[in-house]
């Protein structure tokens, strides 16, 4: 039977569960087998869920190669720091494989390294990096992509969907289901990268990758995130038929595409909106298969370190002509972006207003300099008398040309408090 040997790097949350999970299952898979032979973490004294001085701790890199080399180091420290770039040129250039759950290292940082993993043959695998437990990247590769991939959107955040479905159960305003999301271990208390679509964007870009064989740029990418939204828009977009979501999306158009992460309203009915919690959803429509979804756990130990078990096993039956994007990286295209004005989408506005004869045909002129047509305006009940909230939605409009109106709408004297504009995507199934 061959042996392929492990070390694993970082063993906190995702780390420790994947030690747990190949000491509880004797994993074979071809005659194969999986051993653990070194593991790391910043500090060897902290208590660990598991007997640590069953393997051997390696301090620095030449130590873990001259201890035992590893076939595959495990990577779940996180970040993209000097530490991180230092072990990936250590792969690279000791013809070691990687398996990281590391998205961010990956979506900012890989363009400067996976030409040279496809160059040396080496395996990358990124399941545990993209929507937790859900097999994404397996199904993309092993049954999806024989077929033309149009488009791919769903939930790829967790800790922003948690918060959101809190809202939309407690009635709560963003901060204090924030604080609640914290308080029962499903955002940390810095979730700077999940509030601000960071995270959702850095998956978003390694599915593209994968399923459009094209090479998208982080700088290029725009990603919008939570932190602004209100209570009130969730519920007057329920009253119209809508969700509001963190919606993650890429787009075939052509030649070129479409990405976007921001929260968005979307029918109440569809899959990606019935997705609630920590659940992650994918939907990916297409050539020959049309439509199909995946949801599952997005993060947490067990189900993230299943999906590097899930890349252990797709290591062995690894082709070595594949590319980490099942192409290699020096001939997949850079992708380019369509204009804004090429994608069209009505616009959800609630604003508050003086309660003055001639401010509505003020706004309709507003609305009408910019050729955009209002499909409804709906005054919401108050007790105020002078100032009234109203919310329209817009006929179908690029996004610049509603930035525009917002604009000419806060350079009025009528116009009283905020804004909120959220685009609506009525094609989300
Ligand atoms: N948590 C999830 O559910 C989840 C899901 C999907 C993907 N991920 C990704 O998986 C990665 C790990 O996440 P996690 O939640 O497991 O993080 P975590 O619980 O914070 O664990 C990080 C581990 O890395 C170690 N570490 C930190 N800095 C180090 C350094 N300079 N040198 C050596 N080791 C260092 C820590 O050591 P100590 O233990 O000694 O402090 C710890 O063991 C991240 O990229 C994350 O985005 C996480």
């Amino acid at each position: 039977m061959k042996t392929i040997k492990l070390a694993i790097f970082g063993l906190g949350v995702v780390g420790s569960h994947v030690v747990k999970l190949l000491e509880k299952n004797s994993y074979v898979l071809d005659n194969t087998k999986f051993k653990i032979v070194s593991i790391s973490a910043k500090n060897k004294k902290k208590k660990r869920n598991f007997n640590i001085k069953k393997y051997s701790w390696f301090k620095s890199f030449p130590e873990l190669l001259k201890n035992d080399k590893p076939d595959i180091i495990i990577e779940t420290i996180g970040g993209t720091g000097k530490n991180i770039n230092d072990l990936y040129k250590l792969c690279i250039n000791n013809k070691i494989s990687l398996i990281t759950a590391n998205k961010a290292q990956l979506a900012e940082k890989g363009h400067s390294f996976f030409g040279s993993f496809d160059e040396k043959n080496l395996f990358l695998g990124f399941e545990a990096a993209v929507l937790g437990a859900v097999p994404i990247v397996r199904s993309l590769e092993q049954c999806i992509l024989p077929s033309k991939i149009n488009s791919i959107y769903g939930i790829f955040n967790g800790t922003t969907n948690y918060i959101i479905s809190q809202m939309y159960e407690n009635k709560i305003s963003f901060k204090d289901s924030l604080n609640q999301a914290i308080q029962n271990g499903f955002a940390e208390q810095d979730s700077s990268a999940d509030l601000s679509g960071r995270d959702a964007n850095h998956k978003l870009l390694l599915l593209s990758n994968l399923s459009f064989g094209n090479r998208f740029e982080f700088s290029k990418l725009n990603y919008d995130g939570i932190e602004n939204i209100k209570l009130i828009d969730l519920e007057q977009g329920l009253k119209l038929g809508y969700k509001l979501k963190l919606v993650s999306i890429s787009e075939r158009h052509s030649k070129r595409f479409y990405s976007s992460v921001a929260p968005c309203f979307i029918p109440e009915n569809s899959i990606v909106a019935k997705t609630d919690y920590e659940e992650n959803v994918i939907s990916l429509e297409g050539e020959n298969f049309l439509k199909t979804s995946l949801v599952g756990k997005g993060a947490g130990g067990y189900p993230t370190a299943t999906s590097i078990i899930s890349d252990l096993k797709r290591y062995i039956t690894y082709s070595k002509e594949q590319g980490v994007f099942k192409i290699k990286y020096e001939n997949m295209p850079k992708a380019l972006f369509i204009d804004n004005s090429k994608r069209v989408r009505p616009y959800y506005l609630r604003m508050s207003v003086l309660n003055k004869v001639g401010v509505l045909k003020s706004i309709a002129q507003i609305f009408a300099q910019k050729s955009i047509s209002i499909k409804s305006l709906i005054q919401l009940n108050t007790s105020n008398e002078k100032i009234v909230p109203i919310i329209i939605i817009s006929d179908s409009v690029d996004v610049d040309k509603i930035s525009q109106v917002v604009k000419n709408l806060k350079k009025t004297n009528f116009l009283k408090k905020e804004i909120s504009v959220i685009r609506i995507e009525e094609n989300i199934g």
